[in-house]
């Protein structure tokens, strides 16, 4: 399996993974052969690229923390949760819905914590709250079985993680989504989304307190220059620096145009730089420590000029992974092959 831009698709190409819609629908199985009319529909959509089986990474298989299923049920939950408009006459999601699925999240983050994590997520620009917001849940649960946090911790953490950008909806549609700089006003009023979401959560659910703490201050910035009150470093709760982290992360990695949106590896490169200033250091420590920043079954270009496929990474070195040589089939361990050890991967071909 590897990933392919949707401009590079053929017909022909057999689907590696299935393609789901931001409401968690299935709109392409996987093994279905790929027509132009699929293709088409794909860029309409919006999918900036999409996984392949084909002969040359046969038995690659990307390993996800989260099965595609339970990713899934919490993509169709955020939906709900969105979709809702009258918090007042009824409730949007129940609670036992919201926990039952938030649990089988913690549990696939549980049982697969020796994943290292690639968050080449595949979804398309239209839908982007809802990925977001399971994605941005999915690595907070990381972040913190990683950093101890126990079970109930990890519970609540993912909770308020997964609806950390909820009073969005309370925002006109123009300011949430704004593809535009924002004029002062505006700015003001996107600013309200965390006391809204925060208000919106306390008024309809009995969460513990620290949800309604993490969603408030989600724009806290470790330096003191977040908002809503410029609070810094460890008076900002942990989880609200936490998703602070996440949040960033994947929005640089999908939001982005894709004229100008970073690699992974610029992406890590930008969170080091912030770390201390955005970012809680020791959080960042933890987070590097699990990313991948090349994901498996993604293509990248060698400095010597050869191309390869991402087949294995290894924790602690992130920028050196087992790739196979697409000219010649072979296999480049850049960790542990000594005549590799002048050899770097220049880019990510996406
Ligand atoms: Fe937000």
């Amino acid at each position: 399996m590897r990933y392919i831009p949707t401009s590079r698709l053929t017909p022909g190409m057999a689907l590696g993974q299935d393609i789901y819609d931001g409401a968690g629908r299935l709109l392409l199985a996987r093994h279905l052969l790929l027509t132009a009319e699929y293709i088409s529909n794909l860029e309409f959509l919006g999918f900036p690229g999409i996984y392949i089986d084909d002969e040359f990474t046969q038995g690659i298989e990307i390993q996800q923390v989260v099965t595609p299923e339970v990713r899934c049920r919490a993509l169709k939950l955020i939906n709900d949760m969105f979709a809702f408009e009258a918090p007042e006459a009824d409730l949007p999601v129940s609670e036992v819905k919201l926990r039952m699925t938030v649990e089988n999240v913690v549990e696939d983050v549980l049982r697969n914590g020796d994943v290292m994590c690639s968050m080449m997520d595949i979804r398309n620009y239209d839908d982007y709250i809802y990925y977001h917001s399971v994605n941005v849940g999915v690595l907070s649960a990381m972040v913190g079985a990683r950093y101890g946090l126990p079970k109930d911790q990890l519970y609540w953490l993912t909770i308020t993680a997964m609806l950390h950008d909820i009073g969005k909806k309370f925002l006109e549609y123009d300011v949430a989504n704004a593809d535009r700089p924002l004029t002062e006003e505006e700015t003001e009023a996107y600013r309200q989304h965390t006391r809204l979401g925060a208000e919106f959560l306390r008024s309809t659910y009995n969460f513990t307190s620290a949800v309604y703490t993490g969603v408030l201050m989600h724009h806290e910035h470790y330096n003191g220059e977040g908002y809503p009150f410029g609070k810094s470093g460890k008076d900002i709760p942990l989880f609200a620096r936490i998703i602070r982290m996440n949040d960033s992360y994947d929005r640089m990695l999908f939001l982005r145009p894709q004229r100008d949106q970073m690699s992974p590896a610029e992406v890590m490169e930008y969170l080091m730089a912030m770390a201390g200033a955005e970012f809680d250091p020791e959080l960042v420590n933890v987070f590097l420590r699990r990313m991948a920043v090349y994901p498996v079954g993604c293509e990248v270009e060698l400095s010597n000029g050869q191309h390869g496929v991402v087949i294995k990474n290894f924790q602690d070195f992130a920028l050196r992974p087992l790739v196979r040589v697409i000219e010649t089939g072979e296999l480049l361990n850049l960790r542990d092959d000594p005549e590799a050890r002048c050899i770097t991967i220049g880019r990510m071909m996406v």
